[in-house]
């Protein structure tokens, strides 16, 4: 087995004439939390986006699970492990909770597994069996953040990429949030990369981090360092 799950080099991509990645690097092992840290505007959510084939990279390499990664094509990537929670959740809003966990399979073809996906899903979060039939917009936020993390598990992921999943939530459920990222890393296996403005919580939960500034990574350490160290190295970015 390959030492690294995702191994990302030299990543470039931007909007238009804008380049925002300027070459950024990082690597996830098989089962691993990393915690993507970073102010505003560092580029976070367009490295998640590029990596998962949202946006097309312009220069560098991603590997992935020992498979061709897919440059600009999410919906291959995803077919491939990858699964993201974009900022912002990405629920629908008038379909039910059960039919936005269906449309987070549909790169599966196999219903039957599908299906079986589903009730793993459910065992999980058993709140959304029970609102199965209630309108994902009618949820509260830390529940529709659910279901946004329920879609994004229904293709079996390996590698799960999680955009500032506490944002908006009261800090009782953004606890509970990141506490969920870790729980379904245990359970499945699934690698997570966490991208999170929650410095303090997300370093709880993560093995290892990666801080970003004007589209590159400056820093890379082990989560439990960072945190003994937080007021030392923060200022500087
Ligand atoms: N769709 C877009 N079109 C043009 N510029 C964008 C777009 N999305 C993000 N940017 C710009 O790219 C930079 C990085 O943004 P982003 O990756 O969202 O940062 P972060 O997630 O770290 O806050 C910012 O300067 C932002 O204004
Ligand atoms: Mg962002």
């Amino acid at each position: 087995m390959a030492e690294f799950l995702l191994e990302v080099d030299a990543l470039e991509a931007g909007y238009g004439k804008k380049t925002v990645l300027q070459g950024v690097g990082l690597r996830v092992r098989e089962g691993e939390v990393v915690a993507v840290l970073g102010h505003n505007g560092a580029g976070k959510s367009t490295t998640l986006k590029t990596i998962l084939g949202l946006l097309p990279a312009r220069a560098g390499q991603v590997r992935f699970a020992g498979k061709p990664w897919s440059n600009g094509d999410a919906v291959e990537n995803v077919r491939n492990g990858m699964a993201l929670v974009p900022q912002g959740r990405g629920v629908f809003p008038d379909l039910t909770v059960t039919e936005n966990l269906m449309l987070g399979a549909y790169t599966q073809r196999d219903a039957a597994a599908t299906a079986a996906r589903l009730r793993e899903v459910i065992e999980l979060f058993p709140l959304l069996g029970e609102r199965g039939a209630q309108r994902a917009g009618t949820l509260s936020g830390g529940e529709q953040q659910m279901v946004a993390v329920g879609m994004a598990l229904m293709p079996r992921p390996r590698l799960m990429m999680m955009d500032e999943p506490s944002i908006g939530l009261a800090p009782v459920l953004v606890q509970r949030v990141l506490e969920t990222a870790r729980q379904i890393n245990r359970r499945f296996g699934t690698a997570i990369i966490l991208v999170e403005q929650n410095i303090k919580t997300a370093l709880g939960v993560a093995d290892r981090a990666y801080v970003m500034k004007s589209g590159r990574v400056v820093l890379e350490k082990p989560a439990a360092e960072l945190l003994a160290a937080q007021s030392s190295w923060w200022e500087l970015y």
